[in-house]
């Protein structure tokens, strides 16, 4: 077997090399899996990962120091010991510190956090682009239209700004967004039919893009309220009531139209009773069977969807959603979402908003085998953001913490406007 040590600065070979020695050579393994990099290859693009391999042209010539291992061993026995540094002295304390007997522990935690090298050792859970979802705002327009609530985000061009973003997420290993759109008043009605049709915007940007990148990973919103006159995701009677089943039965429309334009992932983020299993049943009866349903199974009535309706202009033009979204002092009602969508055949359960609801993320991962989702919503990207603005916290830190908590908590994929940040950052590169 070769015995071979790589060097982590330089990945040089150094110690004794034999005639089988293990080389390096660059593999399309993805660049997050591995970060070294050979002297000999530091033209090697950034995604390409080091693995081993059998072949190598630069090796270097074994050192030769003058003695036989015998001969060393035979000094040490005989007393010659070899000079190595000095046991090194003990740090001082700054003068002033108290002189104490130290403490009678058997268990130090902080032993096993010493060092960066001991801390990424036991880190217990890891973020990678994988795990992004990326949300993205689309218009009619030509332009990217600023969206006021939500800096650095934008209402994207279906033909132009979008592709440019979805580019720019797939360079750092953002392969999955999901889609919303900002829907013509004129198109609007109380019915929503706009959401199923055909040549509408969502249906038509994901053709677009699945015939730009065909392995694209496309999640789409199925919810009326876009296309709602009212702002409500399901159909309002007279009364104010929001009609249940009416409303599945346009939302089962909505979305075997975004699975015929190629969407892989149908999200129902409506909230009402039985669209999982209707949504799943007319898939299949339209051969749509490879298409998944990620669920908005806990979806809070929220005051941190704010930034979001302004983006869409969705708004609900009276009253709220509180008969629909769940009440966010309700834990128990989650796991009552979460058994009616798994046997209604989701794949995917999704919580949102997240970082308030982690105990919620924990619940449905302790009780369901599914993958989870969590949505970072737009209320939790602005604070980030303007208290980042505001210098009052690090934003970047802070986003990083905070999608680290959200998998921490349990979650498989994040949705997060921060997803072409966060992975940027991942990637070693700065905005
Ligand atoms: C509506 C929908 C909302 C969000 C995603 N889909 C808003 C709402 O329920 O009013 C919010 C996302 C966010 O705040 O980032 N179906």
């Amino acid at each position: 077997m070769a015995s071979t040590m790589l060097n982590s600065a330089n990945c040089s070979v150094s110690g004794p090399v034999k005639l089988d020695y293990v080389g390096l050579k660059p593999s399309e393994v993805p660049w997050n899996v591995l970060c070294v990099r050979p002297r000999s290859m530091t033209n090697v693009p950034r995604k390409q990962a080091i693995v081993a391999c059998d072949k190598r042209d630069d090796v270097p010539a074994p050192l030769k120091m003058g003695m036989s291992d015998e001969e060393c061993e035979a000094a040490v026995v005989a007393g010659n010991i070899p000079v190595a540094p000095p046991i090194p002295p003990k740090p001082l304390a700054p003068a002033g510190t108290p002189v104490v007997p130290s403490l009678p522990l058997s268990r130090r935690p902080r032993r096993n956090r010493r060092s960066p090298a001991l801390r990424a050792a036991f880190q217990e859970t890891s973020l990678s682009p994988a795990n992004l979802v990326y949300p993205l705002f689309i218009h009619e327009g030509e332009e990217d239209t600023p969206i006021g609530a939500m800096p650095g985000c934008y209402r994207l061009g279906w033909r132009h700004g979008l592709v440019e973003e979805v580019s720019k997420a797939r360079d750092v290993g953002v392969n999955s967004i999901v889609l919303f759109p900002k829907v013509p008043d004129a198109l609007k009605s109380s019915s929503g039919d706009e959401a199923y049709n055909e040549n509408g915007l969502v249906p038509r940007t994901i053709r677009l893009l699945k015939d730009k990148y065909p392995d694209l990973v496309i999640y789409t919103d199925v919810a009326l309220d876009p296309y709602s006159s009212d702002g409500h995701d399901g159909i309002v009677r007279e009364d104010g009531v929001i009609m249940n089943d009416e409303t599945v039965h346009q939302l089962c429309k909505q979305a075997v139209a975004q699975a015929r334009a190629g969407a892989d992932v149908v999200s129902p983020s409506d909230m009402m009773d039985g669209r999982v299993g209707a949504i799943r049943a007319a898939l299949d009866a339209e051969g749509f069977q490879h298409v998944s349903i990620m669920s908005y199974t806990a979806k809070y009535a929220s005051s941190f969807y704010g930034p979001f309706r302004e983006a869409l202009d969705s708004n609900p033009r009276f009253g709220d959603k509180k008969t629909y979204q769940m009440n966010p002092a309700n834990y128990r009602e989650a796991l009552v979402e979460a058994h009616e969508d798994e046997s209604e055949g989701a794949d995917i359960l999704l919580v949102k908003p997240g970082l308030p609801y982690n105990d919620i993320i924990r619940l449905l991962r302790d009780n369901s085998s599914l993958p989870i989702a969590a949505y970072q919503v737009s209320g939790e990207y602005s604070m980030i953001k303007a208290g980042g603005v505001l210098k009052m916290i690090d934003e970047e830190k802070v986003m990083m913490e905070s999608l680290l908590c959200l998998r921490r908590a349990g979650a498989d994929i994040v949705l997060t406007y921060f997803a072409l940040q966060a992975a940027r950052c991942l990637c070693g590169e700065k905005r």
